[in-house]
């Protein structure tokens, strides 16, 4: 049956928003807080998801290569998955306080997840959202070290609450009303190298924006004994697919066993083989980090969760940390977890992303030659980035451009990932996209980003 999406994908009957989406997107203007509506980019109002399509009210089906903000890996309404999760739903009688009465989800789900953690990781802290496990290994290291400060980068998101908001500064709107009042963070270059924090190119830069960190921070904003830990994501996800350059997640690691400080490797949007590897750490296989944070794809699509996997030492630090809530760990979350590790290994997904990532690579990377407008595409797994420009000289980011694209492509029906005011657009297709659908939205694109280009009267190379 779903073998049948890619001939029938995409499918469009009418000009997104349609007049049903139209209602209801006007209600929500009308009746949700400001910035719900004023922020959406998205045309339409979902009806039905399934597999790698979207439907929407009015009829319009969509390739999905927004799949959730990477929570639905293996495409939407994963039968396994989801009958696992409704069965647990019916046996468990729904919602559980699981930190106060167990269940046995809990322990099997555990188990399932340290099998396939890096083997230092030895111990797992439930959650419900990313925003919370960040917080949760932020508490983790503090308590672990005795230290308050932790380092983390510009350009990264950890999530949109007071803790993971004050660590994560994608832009300063993030950070507005939170850093006011949220302190004990140092904010460092990440390594952007399309556009160089330091204006240098790898590798002459010798790695400029790592021995920043001891050059000038550990010089005059804190002293080595006062960091915690270092926050990080190993590819930054909401700033476009940023992949640091060989020797840098070394240097950072060795850093943090020089002065003792955690290494929190953000895998929310990574992890479970997003970006090629179960975890993009393994991308660095001498790196060894402390503490954990997983969401999004931990859920196999299914139901809400969460965790934070750390070694024996930043987990057994204090018997007195309250982490988690309510929600955390419900069993019928934790039955779609465990059934959705369980299809990905069995389904052999990693070896479809290599196959997706080859694709991307040889259909996007041309892209940089052929379309003025395209300044850089970056691509790892499934982890893909175009970063839209006015010029390829001054690299002048191309806001409008890249709005325009987003906006052409939904309405040829492929649905992207975009946000207002980046001048990027991401895909991240389910891990499991036949490699003929991949290929389908891929030249969706790119006609969206040939007619913007001539909209834009910039040069298409022949
Ligand atoms: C790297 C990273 N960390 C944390 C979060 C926050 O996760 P959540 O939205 O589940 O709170 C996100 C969300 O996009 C993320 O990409």
């Amino acid at each position: 049956m779903l073998e049948r999406q890619v001939d029938e994908l995409p499918h469009m009957v009418t000009p997104p928003p349609g007049p049903k989406s139209r209602v209801y997107l006007d209600k929500e203007a009308e009746m949700l807080y400001s910035s719900w509506a004023a922020n959406r980019v998205v045309p339409f109002i979902t009806r039905r998801k399934e597999g790698w399509a979207i439907e929407d009210l009015d009829g319009n089906r969509y390739i999905d290569m927004a799949t959730g903000w990477a929570s639905t890996p293996l495409g939407a309404g994963h039968e396994d998955v989801l009958r696992a999760s409704v069965q647990a739903l019916w046996e468990s009688g729904g919602i559980e306080c699981t930190s106060y009465i167990s269940n046995h989800y809990i322990a099997e789900l555990a188990e399932r997840l340290l099998d396939i953690a890096p083997p230092n990781l030895t111990r797992v802290a439930p959650d419900t959202t990313g925003t919370e496990a960040v917080e949760a290994a932020l508490r983790l290291a503090r308590e672990q070290t005795g230290r308050h400060f932790i380092i983390s980068f510009h350009g990264a998101f950890h999530g949109g609450n007071y803790g993971a908001g004050a660590a994560g500064p994608t832009a300063p709107d993030v950070g507005r009303g939170i850093r006011e009042f949220m302190h004990g963070f140092i904010h460092v270059p990440y390594p952007t190298c399309y556009r160089c924090p330091f204006r240098q190119t790898y590798p002459e830069c010798g790695l400029a924006c790592l021995h920043y960190i001891d050059d000038v921070i550990l010089r005059y904003e804190v002293a080595p004994d006062q960091v915690a830990g270092v926050l990080f994501e190993p590819i930054q996800g909401e700033n476009g697919v940023q992949i640091p350059p060989e020797g840098w997640m070394e240097g950072l690691f060795a850093l943090a066993r020089k002065y003792d400080w955690a290494l929190i490797d953000d895998e929310v949007q990574t992890g479970f083989g997003r970006t090629g590897k179960m975890w993009a750490i393994e991308h660095w296989p001498e790196v060894e980090v402390d503490l954990m944070p997983l969401a999004k794809a931990l859920s196999g699509g299914a139901l809400p969760i969460a965790a934070v996997l750390g070694t024996e030492a930043a987990m057994t630090a204090s018997d007195d940390i309250y982490l988690g809530g309510t929600f955390a760990w419900q069993p019928a979350a934790c039955a779609g977890a465990l059934a959705g590790i369980e299809a990905l290994q069995r389904e052999r997904a990693l070896d479809n992303v290599a196959e997706l990532e080859r694709i991307a690579q040889e259909v996007m990377s041309p892209w940089v030659e052929r379309y003025e407008v395209v300044g850089d595409v970056r691509i790892k797994g499934v982890y893909i980035a175009v970063e839209f420009v006015y010029d390829k000289e001054t690299k002048s980011p191309g806001r409008d451009i890249a709005a325009a694209v987003q906006a052409r492509a939904v309405r040829k029906g492929l649905v992207p990932i975009y946000e207002k005011s980046i001048w990027w657009i991401r895909l991240l297709p389910a891990l499991n996209m036949p490699p003929a659908l991949f290929r389908k939205g891929l030249s969706l694109l790119e006609e969206a980003i040939y007619e913007t280009s001539k909209e834009y009267a910039l040069g298409v190379a022949a």
